[in-house]
């Protein structure tokens, strides 16, 4: 057993392969901030794990008491606390099915007993989280209550077994364990693990348009101005795959007959407050002229025609960043890396479990850590530029937290969207429930309530030609037929994005605590109140920051609202009034409005909606006390754009209103450059008087 930092202890057993998240990925561990933190043993004895090498697997037996209940294994779409559940972690887009296939799995879960377990492998690992019992297991020699319960013997009980880990192919493994005062600790220290969490530029905080693919270089710019005329907000302008020769694989040339001068463009879409992203995917067309460089250090098999570079190897990622320099050079802001999971439920595309990568590993291995090698091999020049980016990518695994991407898909519904939001937390995941066109009116306001409270509020409009509040059915807007009264629902969906840009300071500060302690910006109640058993399922309530919780209403559940409102006081946005806490409350939420509540005690720097954030933009700043005379809060004073400017110790300035009422600003001279402060407003919490 090895002690990694404070609270962290690495095990080996058997022999560990040699392609594995953490010797493959090398993260940079925050040792400073972990040795900061309180030291706490082991939850178990070493020798309460089980180890058993079987034929083409080892399994792992790590105790699980009965009362503990277990979360995380990645973004999960479809389940949330996964108690007793069985998931095989394989990487695969659109699964339709709660069996572990994801964009992002990853063999990481985290206990309601403060701690959490890495489990150091590329394989498709399957998971038994209490719901398997092994005969000759601690819990078959104490004994078990037969399985049926009270209501009959046909309902089966929930497991109370062991975590069981069996892990194909491999000899041995190694486990990370992240022993914290509660889950939250556990999950920060984590992160903190892996290199601590992505601080994204500040525009990147902003709303991300992505435009439609047949559009050319004359209806990305009409579309841009008509977004501006609109006056609704856009920081981030996404082109999709029509901007290539070919797409399907890439080239990652122009298509000059459709952009003659993309150099004009992205110097037009930045006069106007944009930054330009733009889509790919890492399958080299046999056009692209890197495809006979990469060739030697692509894998065995094609994807869609197009070579596999192997990123683990230098000369791969060298011709591939090479490729993409120039965009870097002439002021792209960011990529979206698609399709870097697998087919295997849609279209069937994905290079096969037996291919073989020069680097060593085999098409099971690699899928599991493709996402990430792209996203490092892609960061390399936007870090070599000291620009700072914020992307999008469809897969991921271990180790994420310090990568500047956010995972997003293309399944459709709405519950499994925002439950993605909640999942995805746990294992050091950023994940955006996006917007497209929609069946009805109420879909779009709703799908939007919920983006503006995730990582990247995105609307992915490639498939419609006019944005989706001047017409949100697909074919009508492909039609040309605008709503009558387009400008009432652009209005409606105006205030929802606006709410976003109001905590553009506060939540760089989230991110800020995310960089640095480790700590998810956005994440399930449970983590921050894991004693309290209303919340164990409560998948669609999120604290975002440390100080608000928002319960956005999911689309198919009309608009009354069941929600829960943690221990302590909480100030209700929508109605004004002041609730208690530890109950369950029931509102009904009209369409353009998202329930928000404010803790008591806090002080929120409100600041007044910008339609971009550009590298000068100031932000007129309210701060708001609620229920209380003193209080504080951080503002992040970076230069919000640079990677230098990243560091384990980030400069936070403090706000702090005192009971002597006045407010004062403990590092004034750094905070007046980006934020101007108007004097506290107070809120006060009638009750306490
Ligand atoms: C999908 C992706 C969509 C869109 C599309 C373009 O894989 O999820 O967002 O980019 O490709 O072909």
């Amino acid at each position: 057993m090895q002690k990694i930092a404070s609270g962290i202890f690495k095990l080996t057993f058997g022999t560990p392969e040699e392609f594995t998240p953490v010797s493959v990925l090398k993260p940079v561990t925050c040792l400073e901030a972990l040795n900061a933190l309180e030291d706490h043993p082991l939850p178990f004895l070493r020798e309460d794990i089980h180890f058993q090498p079987r034929q083409g697997s080892v399994l792992l037996e790590i105790p699980l008491e009965p009362e503990e209940e277990v979360y995380g294994l990645g973004l999960q779409l479809k389940s949330f606390r996964q108690s007793g559940s069985k998931k095989k972690l394989r990487t695969n887009s659109d699964p339709s099915a709660d069996l572990g296939d994801s964009h992002a799995p990853v063999p990481f879960y985290v206990s309601t007993a403060g701690y959490a377990i890495l489990v150091d492998t590329a394989r498709y690992a399957t998971f038994f989280s209490g719901g398997c019992k092994r005969v000759g297991s601690r819990q078959d020699l104490e004994g078990f209550e037969s399985a049926g319960t009270e209501k009959g013997h046909w309902e089966v009980k929930k497991g109370s077994g062991n975590m069981l880990v069996d892990i194909p192919a491999a000899q041995g493994v190694d486990i990370y364990v992240f022993c914290g005062g509660d889950m939250k600790d556990a999950v920060s220290r984590y992160n903190l693990f892996s290199g601590g969490g992505a601080l994204p530029p500040m525009w990147g905080l902003g709303v991300m348009y992505r435009a439609d693919w047949h559009a050319d270089q004359e209806d990305v710019l009409q579309l841009a101005r008509q977004i501006r005329e609109d006056e609704m907000p856009c920081d981030m302008f996404g082109l999709e795959p029509g901007w290539q020769t070919n797409a399907y694989s890439c080239t990652y040339v122009w298509d000059s007959n459709r952009f003659p001068d993309e150099t004009r463009l992205i110097q037009d879409l930045n006069d106007m407050g944009y930054r330009l992203n733009l889509w790919e995917h890492a399958y080299v067309h046999p056009d692209s002229p890197v495809f006979p460089e990469l060739k030697p250090y692509s894998a065995d098999s094609y994807v869609w025609d197009g070579l596999v570079p192997d990123f683990t190897q230098a000369e791969a990622r060298k011709a591939f960043t090479d490729i993409h320099q120039p965009f870097i050079e002439a002021g792209l802001s960011g990529f979206k890396l698609d399709e870097c999971d697998n087919g295997d439920y849609i279209g069937n595309w994905g290079f096969p479990d037996f291919a073989r990568f020069p680097g060593g590993a085999d098409g099971e291995q690699m899928h599991s850590l493709f996402g990430q090698l792209y996203q490092q091999t892609m960061l390399a020049p936007f870090k070599a530029a000291d620009r700072r980016t914020y992307g999008q990518v469809r897969a991921s695994q271990a180790l994420a937290a310090p990568y500047p991407y956010v995972l997003y898909s293309d399944l459709y519904d709405h519950e499994d969207f925002v439950r993605g939001l909640a999942t995805a937390s746990f294992s050091g995941l950023l994940w955006s429930p996006e917007v497209r066109q929609t069946a009805t009116r109420e879909e779009l306001l709703r799908r939007i309530g919920a983006v503006i409270f995730s990582p990247l509020a995105v609307l992915n409009c490639y498939m419609i030609p006019s944005p989706p509040w001047k017409q949100f059915d697909h074919d009508k807007n492909h039609a040309g037929e605008w709503l009558e009264d387009w400008p009432q629902l652009a209005q409606q969906c105006r205030k929802l994005l606006q709410i976003r840009m109001s905590l553009i300071p506060y939540l760089y500060a989230a991110f800020g605590r995310y960089r640095q302690q480790g700590v998810p910006p956005i994440r399930p109640l449970v983590m921050d109140y894991p004693g309290d058993s209303e919340v164990l399922d409560c998948f669609d309530q999120f604290m975002v920051g440390e100080d608000l919780m928002a319960a956005p209403v999911v689309y198919g559940n009309g608009d009354t609202r069941k929600l829960y409102l943690p221990q302590g006081r909480w100030y209700e946005r929508l109605t004004g009034e002041w609730l208690n806490g530890g109950q369950w409350i029931t509102r009904q939420v009209a369409e353009d409005e998202v329930p928000l509540y404010i803790r008591q005690g806090a002080l929120i720097p409100w600041a007044e909606p910008v339609l971009c954030v550009r590298d000068d933009t100031v932000f007129n700043i309210e701060p708001v006390l609620y229920g209380a005379e003193a209080g504080e809060c951080s503002l992040l004073c970076d230069d919000a754009v640079s990677y230098s400017m990243i560091s384990e110790s980030l400069p936070f300035a403090t706000i702090k209103v005192t009971q002597e009422g006045g407010l004062s600003i403990e590092e004034q001279d750094i905070i007046s450059e980006r934020y101007r402060l108007a004097g506290v407003k107070y809120v006060p919490d009638g009750e306490r008087g």
